[in-house]
């Protein structure tokens, strides 16, 4: 019986994805202004367990009996080591910015490796969650940074200083549109030192119709917003004044499929 109500939900998921597929390619797309409004809604709205599971809370169902929580900051590091390995970047992280920290999963990670980690989220909730994570794994002083969805810029004020590495994993998928993605670029080309290293990660379109950004309806598609041919977040990057060093390709994982990490350099 439980099978098939999980059957039947995904039956009328994926019957609700197509309909808004199909208005998005008839003309029927939302403006930027009001996806950001209904995201806005969206996380701070804070928890339910869906929500939690989508802000990657470690006490989320998703991560219970398993060690995919650790895992994920886990890879990521090892990752950005590698990325900063091939490019000769051995200076020591003084700060890194993490975009969209939720729960704290590649915080506990990358906080032990620096001298203060900022946690910048939309939502109170998940940065208060951050904060807590990192405080019980390391001393590493932990500074969260609360920015609106409409306005990703103000982040740049409240920093108010470099940084070395810049970290987003499993947000930009779920951001407006792939326009305010190139926002997020300038914010991160603004921040990072000459020579500083962005791990960015997005969700790829394949080609097929269902992998292109949603458009419309972003409390019932979150993680299928925004997605990015490879080739032309290539180009938007190198258009934006980063220098693509590497990509790595994730086709499927345990949370999701079509995801492309861009490791990202700023010229000196
Ligand atoms: C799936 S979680 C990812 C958490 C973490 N980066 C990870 O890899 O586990 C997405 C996070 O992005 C945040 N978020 C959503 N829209 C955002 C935006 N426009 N700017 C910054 N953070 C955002 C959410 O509040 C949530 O905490």
């Amino acid at each position: 019986m439980a099978a098939i109500g999980a059957l039947a939900r995904r039956a009328a998921s994926l019957g609700r994805d197509f309909a808004h597929r199909a208005l998005a390619t008839a003309g029927l797309r939302q403006s930027e202004a009001t996806i950001s409004r209904d995201a806005s809604e969206y996380w701070e709205d804070a928890g339910s367990e869906s929500w939690k599971a989508n802000s990657h809370w470690r006490d989320a169902p998703v991560f219970a009996g398993n060690d995919l929580w650790h895992e994920i900051g886990a890879r990521h590091l090892t990752m950005l080591q590698r990325g900063a390995r091939m490019v000769q970047f051995d200076r020591p992280w003084k700060r890194v910015v993490e975009w969209g920290c939720g729960g704290g999963a590649n915080a506990v990670h990358f906080a032990p490796q620096c001298d203060e980690y900022v946690g910048v989220d939309v939502a109170r909730a998940s940065l208060d969650e951050s904060a807590k994570q990192v405080a019980a794994s390391c001393s590493t002083p932990f500074i969260p940074v609360r920015v609106d969805v409409e306005n990703p810029e103000q982040a740049l004020a409240l920093i108010g200083g470099p940084c070395e590495v810049f970290l987003s994993c499993y947000v930009f998928e779920l951001i407006p549109t792939p326009a305010y993605g190139a926002r997020l670029l300038r914010i991160a080309r603004d921040l990072l030192v000459p020579g500083g290293l962005a791990l960015i990660q997005i969700k790829y379109d394949d080609g097929r119709w269902r992998s292109k950004s949603r458009r419309r309806s972003y409390k019932t598609g979150i993680a299928a917003m925004t997605t990015y041919r490879i080739p032309d977040f290539w180009q938007l990057a190198e258009d934006i004044g980063l220098t693509p060093e590497a990509i790595e390709l994730v086709p499927e994982n345990e949370l999701d499929k079509r995801y492309a990490y861009f490791l990202l350099s700023k010229p000196f």
